[in-house]
Order: structure tokens, then sequence, then C-alpha cells
């Protein structure tokens, strides 16, 4: 069975039957990066391009593993090395690329919105969001959910606490926004100055007090402080930040016992989370990496190859 859309632009349009159909097929296609030899032919023949305008280790790599998992051909394509440099505007290089015939664009934009512009105007190819500004990172959010379900054996009813830089942070809109269309009790967590006022569309209860977050919750999430979106001073120092949002071995006492702890990752480790956290028994963060290429290989057969020949 295909995506209902022909597109992935982000959690907000994304049917509940369509996340629970790219979290069964994920599992599935796990089994294949278990093998010896990780390879299926399920979209041999296509074409896969990664447009990122912004760096990126995890979504770049694990969307581009997934193609070739799935025998597609793939094209990383750096804005720094091409004729972006020259002033070619986005809508011309995106209509350049797709009269090569891929068969999805992938993109990372600075600009919330630039893959919604790039599906109105790329009508011949799929278009997957990798992460728009401070928008949306649906294919991050699914995969954390795909983490959650295998720890906790589901996401409804859990408490589920999302603490840091929410302002700046595309993974926290898209992951309050599955978890709470999929019953979970979502909290967010900052300091005042990095959570917008209106939040609380995206679902979920806001909190600037961390210890209220942090009790009886089921799964942590933690979010980078980022910098390089940050053009004011959002709080006194990096020690003040730690001291009142950083997780530690202390705060964490306040949550289950079996909680289990994230990040989406980059890590900012002694700003947001002790590396002994970071590094420890509760932590998921490099299972969330793992089903990073999982999620992916399923969300490229499902918006490819689940509807014609393809199989596995
Ligand atoms: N989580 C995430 O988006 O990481 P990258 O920026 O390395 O892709």
């Amino acid at each position: 069975m295909p995506l209902s859309g022909k597109n992935l632009l982000g959690i907000a349009g994304l049917p509940v039957s369509d996340i629970r159909l790219i979290l069964n097929s994920a599992r599935s296609f796990r089994e294949i990066s278990a093998r010896a030899i990780k390879k299926v032919p399920t979209l041999r023949g296509r074409t896969v391009i990664n447009l990122f305008y912004e760096p990126s280790t995890r979504t770049r790599s694990s969307f581009e593993i997934a193609a070739k998992r799935l025998s597609a051909d793939s094209l990383n394509f750096s804005a720094s090395s091409s004729s972006v440099s020259k002033g070619e505007t986005l809508i011309d290089t995106a209509l350049n690329l797709q009269s090569m015939r891929p068969d999805i664009i992938i993109i990372r934009h600075k600009a919330a919105g630039a893959p919604h512009l790039l599906a109105k105007h790329c009508g011949d190819c799929a278009v997957i969001n990798a992460g728009d500004g401070m928008h949306e990172h649906p294919t991050q959010a699914l995969l954390d959910a795909l983490t959650i379900e295998d720890k906790k054996g589901r996401l409804e009813g859990l408490k589920v606490s999302i603490i840091g830089d929410i302002t700046h942070s595309r993974v926290a809109r898209s992951n309050a926004l599955l978890l709470k269309k999929m019953g979970a009790d979502v909290w967010i967590c900052g300091p005042p100055t990095l959570i917008p006022i209106d939040f609380e569309q995206y679902g979920g209860t806001v909190t600037y007090d961390m210890l209220e977050a942090l009790s009886g919750a089921d799964v942590v999430m933690m979010l980078r402080t980022q910098l390089e979106r940050q053009q004011e001073v959002f709080y006194p120092s990096v020690k003040e930040y730690f001291s009142l949002y950083g997780l530690n071995r202390k705060k964490l006492s306040a949550a289950k016992k079996d909680v289990i702890v994230m990040h989406p990752g980059p890590i900012n480790r002694g700003v947001e989370i002790d590396p002994e956290i970071a590094d420890g028994d509760l932590s998921v963060i490099l299972e969330q990496v793992t089903n990073g290429v999982a999620v992916r290989m399923a969300i490229l057969y499902l918006l490819l190859g689940a509807s014609e020949e393809g199989s596995k």
C-alpha cells in the first residue's frame, strides 16, 4: 500500500494511518540492515537526489544509505559546490535537477516552506522534507516514534518530555505533532526565552520547570541549543543554562526508573546533556540513528515502490 500523498512534507498533513504504515514498514526494512549483504533490488533503476542547503551528518547519510540498500541510484547535491554559489535560485536549481528525471528530491533548507515550494514546482517527482528551517523535520519524528515504540511497546499514554531550545527546533514541532496524533502526553520545557508563546498549537503542555517536565516521564527528549540560529542572547551563560535545563543524573531521577533518554543530535555535551547520561544505559541516542535508516528506507519504498512492482 502506498502513502496517501505523493510527497512527505510534514507531520502536520500526515494521517495517522500513514504514520502507522511507515512505522510498520520500517520494522520489516530493519531486517535488511542486519544481513551480511545489505541490499535488495526493490528500487533498482530509481534515482534519488539529496538536495541539502544546510549541513547534515545523520539525515543525509541515512537517506543515502537507505537509497543504496534499496538499490536506487543516489546523488548528493552540495549547495556550496554547485551553481547556487553563482546565484542560482532554489526553484531554478530544482527545475534543472528535475529535468534529469529523478524520482525523488530530498531537500533540507534553512527556509521554512522550501520543500512545499519545491513540491509545487516539481510535479514530476516526489519531494521529501529533510528539515526546513525552524518548521518541520518529519523523518526525525518518525524515527523517534519507532524508537519509542520499540522500547515502550506503544506511544499512547506515555509522558514524553521535550526539553531545550524549542523555538529553533523543527524536531520539537514535528515530534509534538506526531506524538499528539498518536495519543502521547507531550510536555514541552525550556527557558521562557526559548519557547514560542503559541507553541501549544502543536500539542502538549508547556512548562518552564524542568523537574515538572521530568517528573514521572517515560521518555525524555533533549534538544540542542541551536546557536547558529540564535541572533540574540537567550540565556546568560552556558553554566546557567545547564544548571536549569541541562540533563544530569540527579534531575533524571525524577523520571520513571525505566525512562529512555533521546536526542536527535548533534549533541552539545555539557550544555544540554551530561555526557554520563548521553552515553549511559538509559540513552537510546544511537538506536535513533540506526532506526533512521529503516524509516527512510520505508519512506522511499512507500513513495516509490509500493504501488508498482516493488517488492522486497
Ligand atoms: N538529527 C539530524 O537532523 O541530524 P543531522 O543534522 O546531522 O542530519
